[in-house]
């Protein structure tokens, strides 16, 4: 077999092989495919495409390029949740509490930020002593001990899927489907996941910028799992603008425990108990959704969430203070009123440009070993289809730079776009996608 042979069949919209992709995905892996013949195959992926089987083969070939995570001595059906990824996104962090306290086991390998999203692991850093490395022995021992545990990922998984995206974000074939879709479940696989939940987000703060693009991702996604064997369901959410209010480490930790008290958000709350619902139903501790939401529900107003949310927290070194008292976590400085110029309707919120403001401000990282300020960030005071006037607040920045707080006010007021008239209502879940189909709401 030769790269050279498989590059061209693809070219020419031919189907590879389960033994063409496993010889592809080895031989880059072990560095005898080159990284310019990878390239030249993904964009040909890029323009024709790939079929359910062969996405499939391609994501088992990426997962066994590497370690597989065994979880097998946790009991129990292990659920994970991958989001694709979002602007004030922080539902692992009301997730992964909620659920473990309704009785599903999380055992969590999560990733840092980069770019104009934040990671689960910067915001949990930002807890006083929280520590997000921990051995193979200590996530198993916590997960069996009190259903839950996250961390950051150890061993060697998925090397080819970390070699491939690098190539891919730099030869402009990161938006492909079957690309995406296969990365993405390799990694759930391959850290150890029975079963998957999926959040497949759309809109300016996506990767997938269309309600269609998305719907097709997340069946690709869940097409995967039934052929490779993992329950997989999939809701395509709104991520027009930001998720909850807040858009920084410390500040989503802290809209994160209101959530867990009953006082968060409307949409990051109604987000988590679709989420959550979900995972439920895949873990076999409800038979449908909406007895799983009730179940949710139940777990916040008793207090239980947040109790399981302080006792993972000393579980890894983190000071369980901080869910009852926010002020131990780290603050901003400087907190500056954004202000609106006109009276109107707002009508979006450019998600992207607010993540790029937050991050500017040092809450996420430009390359991957910059330094994270866990306190600053952006607080929104209106959403989408709020009205307001001339003068009022639209969001605070929080900063720890005069000058970068003085810029974060002006971007921010850039992303909001003010008018006349109620914008029509966007939904905030568009649809669900399970293996016997799509389900548009
Ligand atoms: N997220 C991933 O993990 N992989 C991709 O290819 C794109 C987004």
């Amino acid at each position: 077999m030769r790269a050279y042979d498989i590059i061209a069949k693809k070219r020419d919209g031919g189907d590879l092989s389960r033994e063409e992709i496993d010889f592809l995905v080895q031989g880059f892996t072990a560095g005898e495919v080159k990284d310019y013949q990878m390239s030249a195959w993904a964009m040909a992926v890029f323009f024709r495409g790939m079929n359910p089987r062969e996405t499939a083969d391609l994501t088992m070939a990426m997962v066994h390029s590497g370690d597989m995570l065994d979880l097998k001595d946790i009991k129990g059906i292990k659920v994970d949740k991958h989001s694709t990824g979002g602007v004030g996104d922080k539902t692992t962090l009301v997730l992964a509490p909620l659920v473990s306290s309704a009785g599903v086991s999380v055992a969590k390998m999560s990733g840092r930020g980069l770019g104009h999203t934040g990671g689960t692991l910067d915001k949990l850093e930002a807890i006083p002593g929280f520590r997000i490395e921990l051995t193979r022995q200590e996530f198993i021992a916590n997960v069996n001990r009190i259903k839950i545990a996250v961390a950051g990922q150890t061993g060697n998984l998925v090397p080819a899927d970390k070699k491939l995206y690098a190539l891919r974000d730099v030869t402009a074939t990161v938006n492909s489907v079957p690309l995406i879709a296969s990365s993405v479940m390799s990694k759930k696989i391959s850290s150890g996941a029975d079963a998957i939940v999926l959040d497949v987000k759309t809109g300016s703060g996506a990767f997938m910028k269309t309600v269609d693009e998305s719907f097709s991702l997340a069946e690709a996604m869940v097409e995967i799992g039934s052929l490779v064997g993992r329950k997989t369901t999939a809701l395509v959410t709104d991520m027009d603008q930001p998720l909850g209010l807040a858009v920084g480490n410390a500040l989503e930790v802290k809209e994160a425990i209101a959530t867990l008290k009953g006082e968060g958000p409307a949409d990051l709350t109604e987000l988590c108990l679709a989420l959550g619902g979900e995972m439920l139903v895949l873990a076999g501790v409800s038979s449908e959704s909406g007895q799983a939401r009730e179940h949710l529900s139940q777990v916040i107003s008793s207090g239980a969430a947040l109790e399981k949310f302080k006792e993972f927290v000393s579980a890894q070194g983190g000071d369980p203070r901080v869910a009852d008292d926010p002020s131990l976590l780290p603050e901003a400085k400087y907190i500056l009123p954004v202000l609106a110029e006109q009276s109107g309707f707002v009508q979006g919120i450019a998600a992207e440009a607010v993540g790029r403001c937050a991050m500017v401000l040092g809450a996420g990282r430009a390359t991957k070993d910059s330094p994270i300020d866990s306190a600053v960030g952006i607080v929104l005071a209106k959403k989408r289809g709020s009205q307001v006037k001339a003068g009022d607040v639209l969001a605070y920045v929080h900063a720890n730079h005069p000058v970068r707080a003085a810029q974060a006010v002006s971007e921010v007021k850039s992303a909001y776009f003010v008018q006349d008239g109620a914008p029509a209502k966007v939904p905030l879940v568009y649809g669900r996608v399970v293996p016997n189909g799509t389900f548009r709401f």
